[in-house]
């Protein structure tokens, strides 16, 4: 048997999704990839992994005992990490980060794990927007940035380690909320709250409308997702998000996602630095560490909690 850590990989992937579309998604790879990389461990593991009923993609029963031995290989070999960590010294250190304001919905959540596993870290969190951290990677005063989109003009190193879909969001109450597959024309002329200049987000909105032809109202500009988010619910105006903002929301149904063409607009996350920087040892195992697992570790929250919107969610606090 001769099979790759990497095929193991795309495979756990899929198990997880039972979708190799997502999956390919998710690994930043072609679905053929996908495909070819799971015939080529099905060919050495000489059993069939998954079996697609109609559109729908299981797991067999080899498949689902090679995904047990997967998720503990994977378990174990996180683990040796770990140990060797702590081996190789990066047992302290200053991890010194800026991040896009939209990215402090997620980095949290990360950085929770990350000290978990290295002890003795210190950790200095700047929340800022995108013209901030362009300012902090050209005048090399931050260690790693983590934002949408990475800047031309500077000469960096980015890597993508997760999708990052914009839509647009109404009150629930609001008429378009319960309409499907809504024209993008139809958003001509609607009121749009707009986040400040310099924000990431709102320059991926306006370059959107404008390579779509479409103008909208400028509305109110608002300084963070927070208050775009009670201007909305307030009947301000539409407002143009990252998902990621609006986990909160959502569950307890003060705002919905319109359904509109050609939304969302995908962005990706990218932790980036200046490119021949000597990241601090900290830094490395840090943007290691993003690299090949906040894009996983993220996204299986993200599931969690759409699984228990669905069922339900929160409840909303009782009015009095
Ligand atoms: P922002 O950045 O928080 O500055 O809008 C997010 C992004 O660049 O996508």
């Amino acid at each position: 048997m001769n099979i790759t850590l990497r095929q193991l990989k795309v495979f756990e992937t899929v198990a997880q999704r039972l979708s190799f579309t997502q999956a390919a998604k998710e690994l930043f790879l072609t679905q053929p990839a996908v495909s070819m990389q799971v015939k080529q461990l099905e060919e050495q593991l000489g059993v069939p992994l998954f079996e697609q009923l109609g559109k729908r993609v299981f797991l067999t029963k080899a498949g689902q005992e090679v995904y047990d031995y997967s998720r503990a290989i994977n378990q174990q070999l996180a683990e040796m990490e770990t140990v060797l960590n702590r081996l190789k010294g990066v047992t302290g250190g200053k991890l010194n980060i800026s991040v896009a304001s939209t990215a402090n919905y997620f980095i949290p959540t990360l950085l929770a794990v990350f000290n978990r596993r290295y002890s003795n870290i210190e950790i200095s969190l700047d929340v800022t927007n995108r013209e901030t951290l362009l300012q902090h990677l050209s005048k090399n005063t931050a260690d790693l940035v983590i934002m949408g989109q990475p800047p031309t003009e500077l000469d960096v190193e980015a890597g993508a380690f997760m999708d990052n879909p914009l839509v647009i969001v109404a009150p629930p109450d609001h008429p378009l909320a319960t309409q499907k597959h809504i024209p993008l024309k139809w958003l001509q002329d609607e009121v749009f709250l707009v986040r400040e200049q310099g924000s990431g987000t709102r320059i991926a909105m306006e370059r959107f409308f404008n390579e779509k032809g479409i103008h909208i109202k400028t509305g109110m500009e608002v300084g963070s997702n927070e208050a775009i988010k009670q201007s909305v619910q307030a009947g301000l105006g539409f407002g143009l998000l990252s998902r990621d903002t609006l986990e909160q929301e959502l569950s307890l149904k003060r705002l919905a996602i319109l359904d509109v063409a050609e939304f969302p607009i995908m962005r990706h996350w990218y932790v980036v630095h200046r490119r021949g920087k000597r990241l601090p040892p900290v830094a490395q195992a840090f943007k290691k560490f993003v690299l090949q697992e906040a894009g996983n570790l993220l996204r299986s929250g993200r599931a969690n909690k759409e699984q228990q919107n669905k069922k339900g969610g929160l409840r909303r606090p009782e009015q009095k």
